[in-house]
């Protein structure tokens, strides 16, 4: 796709993208992030993914952050333009309709963190290391960090962690709630293609479904909430994939979806 800071490579319905700058620890500089963006807004629909695996290149790190050499020279209008480009493109992906997984193989910091929180599923190496460093920096989360993590795990937790800016292990993020699973280091992407590959095997639509009704449903009041949730389960009733899935159950067999 020629892209120089991002690599994409499709293993039957399971995509994985890779952010790709090792000698800086894969920080998001703007040729970076806007490699990520033009993936995410031109290419990735256009897929037809059963899953998104997010990883970083190189074995020390996910992702670092936003780049601080960059941000350090930019003036105010640009230093806005770059928050609002990274808020548009961490928005698609967690709204991607794809369910997706951040292979957290080192260090995601910063905007990094923010990248792996905009995944449904984080499954983090031991080696990982997490945080939100900003506040050594006079800034704080602002590339949806602030809010996605206090989401995830309550205000007490994420104001400890934001305003220390420390980073804490890869056992100590699954604690908290900030990562699913802990692995060893050498096996991330191995784990993190299974649980893929497990998604891949179920109804798509449905998973969809799912995820629309969580991430848009958290934000409702519950009865609107659990009217949407009504209201995506009619749709999947609805679907060619709830006949296949039903019928392969009564049939004693594996069903064999394929996303209608
Ligand atoms: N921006 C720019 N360059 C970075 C970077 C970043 N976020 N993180 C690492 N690098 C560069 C380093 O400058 C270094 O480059 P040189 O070899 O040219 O000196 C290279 O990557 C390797 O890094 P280190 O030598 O520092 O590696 P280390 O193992 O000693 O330390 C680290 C690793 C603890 C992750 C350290 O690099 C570090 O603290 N990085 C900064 C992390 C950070 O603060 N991230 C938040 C950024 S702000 C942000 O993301 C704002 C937001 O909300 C969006």
């Amino acid at each position: 796709m020629g892209y120089e800071y991002i690599g994409f490579e499709k293993d039957g319905a399971i995509g994985t993208l890779t952010i790709s700058r090792p000698k800086a620890l894969n920080a998001l500089n703007w040729d970076t992030l806007k490699d990520l963006g033009s993936f995410v807004e031109n290419d990735l629909p256009n897929q037809e993914l059963r899953v998104l695996i997010i990883t970083g290149a190189g074995d020390k790190a996910f992702v670092a952050g936003a780049d601080i050499a960059q941000m350090s020279e930019m003036s105010s209008s640009e230093f806005r333009e770059y928050v609002d480009y990274a808020h548009k493109i961490y928005d698609l992906i967690e709204n991607s309709p794809y369910p997706s997984i951040a292979a957290v193989n080192g260090y995601a910091l910063g905007g990094g963190c923010e990248l792996a929180l905009t995944c449904d599923i984080r499954i983090a190496s031991e080696k990982a290391k997490l945080g939100f460093p900003e506040v050594k920096l006079g800034i704080f989360p602002g590339w949806g960090g602030s809010q996605r993590v206090t989401r995830i795990m309550g205000n007490g937790k994420a104001k400890e962690l934001i305003y220390t800016g420390e980073m804490v292990s890869a056992e100590e993020a699954l604690r908290l709630g900030l990562v699913e699973r802990v692995v060893p280091h050498e096996v991330v992407m191995k784990e993190a293609m299974e649980l893929a590959a497990s998604i891949a095997a179920r109804a798509p639509l449905a998973i969809s479904a799912a995820k629309q009704a969580i991430n848009t449903g958290s934000e409702m009041k519950l009865k609107e909430a659990l009217n949407l949730e009504k209201d995506l389960i009619d749709g999947c009733f609805d679907t060619d994939d709830r006949a296949e899935g039903m019928k392969a159950f009564l049939e004693k067999r594996d069903p064999d979806f394929k996303g209608k």
